[in-house]
């Protein structure tokens, strides 16, 4: 007998992120990245409401106390549908955005009630990620030189070919300088490791590799994508101080675990949706049209494993009846 497919929420979350992406565009390049978030945080949470589920927040903008909206915990959607756990990033690139670099995003990521990893504490996480190609073979027990090896191998190239993405921090001085000592190229990035997680994922877009220490609610954003897109992403909590070891370990977390895909998001049928809001490796940020914007985005569902990308074309004077978003 055959079954008509269910919904892909996947489809309806793509809106909510464009809202995000072109609210935030209206602060690229002006300096101030705090305006930039809240126009994003604002617009998500509006469009949000239209979404046909019983979303708990896992992953928002921090502890309710200072975030007014998106907070964790924060019922979200319109109550009926699929209980479901919610990761958003309204602003993925802040200060990307604020100075008008590559690579911030809109994202936001659903899978089935209470299968994401909630970060709590663990600010945190040291991440290698890379697509399916290379998914058996890495290791973040192992050395960076061994990572890239296998991953030159697994693809049939040789090492100097991997290209590797790294958050440019000091934290990242050893493991910058033991790549490029391997061979591979390393990609210095300001801000954003979620984009190159996708990208390194999704293959074809010249990155191989997303390494280093990130944040953990970013980790488990692209271990959702990664979920829908194949490939693999691996984990540790990285405690940036003895207070915060202590915390984590009180809390029941064991530093020297590595956290899976599986473990950062456990769910089977998961969806992300993300808009591009300055252009990176992934997505093609808002540029202004004649009529409004246009935007860039992809969409994809785990258990389909259909991956869309999706331009669109946005005429602000018709939105603005339509909507209390500001557009334009
Ligand atoms: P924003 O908060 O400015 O959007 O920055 C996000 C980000 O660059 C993430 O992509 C990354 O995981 C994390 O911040 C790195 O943290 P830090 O800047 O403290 O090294």
């Amino acid at each position: 007998m055959s079954v008509a497919p269910d919904r892909n929420l996947a489809l309806e979350l793509v809106r909510v992120t464009e809202a995000a992406a072109l609210a935030a565009a209206r602060w690229i390049g002006r300096g101030e990245k705090e305006s930039a978030d809240q126009a994003a945080v604002d617009a998500m949470r509006l469009m949000l409401d239209t979404v046909d589920m019983a979303g708990v927040v896992v992953i928002g903008e921090g502890e309710k106390d200072e975030a007014p909206m998106l907070f964790n915990g924060e019922r979200v959607g319109s109550g009926t549908g699929p209980p479901v756990d919610v990761a958003v990033d309204p602003l993925e690139g802040t200060r990307l955005t604020a100075l008008g670099q590559p690579n911030a995003i809109a994202v936001i990521a659903v899978a089935e009630r209470d299968t994401m990893f909630f970060p709590g504490a663990a600010v945190y996480m040291d991440k290698i990620a890379c697509g399916e190609d290379a998914a058996e073979v890495i290791d973040i027990t192992a050395t960076p030189t061994e990572n890239v090896q296998r991953v030159a191998e697994a693809k049939g190239v040789d090492v100097r070919q991997i290209s590797v993405v790294v958050l440019e921090r000091e934290r990242h001085e050893s493991l910058i300088s033991e790549l490029r000592e391997a061979g591979a190229k390393v990609n210095l990035i300001r801000d954003g490791d979620v984009a190159p997680s996708i990208a390194a994922a999704q293959g074809g877009t010249g990155v191989d590799l997303l390494m280093g220490i990130g944040g953990t609610p970013e980790g488990v954003i692209s271990a959702a994508a990664i979920k829908c897109l194949g490939g693999a992403l691996q984990g540790r909590l990285w405690p940036r101080n003895e207070d915060e070891r202590r915390q984590l370990i009180d809390a029941g977390h064991d530093l020297d675990r590595v956290l899976t895909t599986d473990d950062l998001v456990a769910g089977e049928d998961v969806f992300v949706a993300a808009t591009g809001v300055t252009t990176g490796a992934l997505l093609r940020g808002v540029r202004v049209t004649p009529a409004g914007a246009a935007t860039d985005s992809i969409v994809m569902r785990s258990r389909s494993g259909t991956v869309r990308r999706i331009a669109a074309e946005h005429a602000f004077a018709k939105l603005s009846q339509l909507s209390a978003v500001e557009y334009g």
